[in-house]
């Protein structure tokens, strides 16, 4: 296991993959988490792959974060837009530097709504995004040409941060946009389940 600082410009965590017909995972974690949090998660959804996990640079509370809010589901665009590419210069330079390609984004409800926009912002970015408990507050129309990028979106009926309908708007804009959209809604609030794992394992056995 690797520890890196922020000489990217993100302090962040690089597991070198042992499987080469793995794609590598971006790992993005959920607010008040940090570069370490999904590294396990990554490693049990897609054993031998490499890892790159940021930290978001952005405090709420003390808590990190990838792009700042006024309140609940009430983001600053603004910041959302600049932190996108921020975070999309980090992951060309890390694919530079540790020499891997194209990653899928693994992304926990912040991390997820960061990936998303990832994957808006630039589609040859990312090869594909998987999507826990993300959600699309506003209308990002125009998306770019997402044609054929594979995407997991895994919203939870109960999630009371996340309403359904919008976990299944990002769907819809998102395969409006071209991308290869699998949707599930499982039984649940806004915390994992097996459910979740299990399908993005084997999501992850498909695509990744
Ligand atoms: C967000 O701000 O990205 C969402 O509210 C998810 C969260 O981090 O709670």
């Amino acid at each position: 296991m690797r520890s890196d600082s922020d000489d990217l410009g993100f302090i962040h965590r690089f597991v070198p993959g042992r499987d080469q017909t793995r794609v590598p995972l971006l790992l993005l974690h959920g607010t008040g988490g940090d570069e370490n949090d999904l590294i396990p998660l990554g490693q049990r959804l897609s054993p031998g792959a490499a890892l790159l996990s940021p930290r978001g640079k952005v405090l709420e509370n003390g808590m990190p974060r990838f792009f700042r809010r006024e309140g609940e589901g009430v983001w600053d665009l603004a910041d959302f837009g600049m932190r996108t590419v921020e975070l999309a210069e980090f992951v060309l330079r890390a694919r530079a530097a540790y020499g891997i390609g194209a990653p899928i984004a693994l992304g926990f409800s912040n991390g997820a709504n960061i990936a998303w926009s990832l994957l808006a912002d630039d589609p040859t970015l990312l090869a594909g995004a998987i999507l826990m408990r993300a959600m699309m507050p506003f209308d990002p129309r125009p998306l770019p040409d997402l044609s054929a990028k594979p995407v997991l979106i895994l919203a939870g009926v109960d999630d009371p941060m996340v309403p359904v309908d919008q976990a299944a708007l990002l769907a819809a804009l998102l395969g409006e946009a071209g991308a290869q959209v699998t949707y599930e809604v499982v039984s649940g609030g806004h915390g994992l389940t097996g459910d979740d794992l299990s399908l993005a394992a084997s999501w992850l056995a498909r695509h990744g």
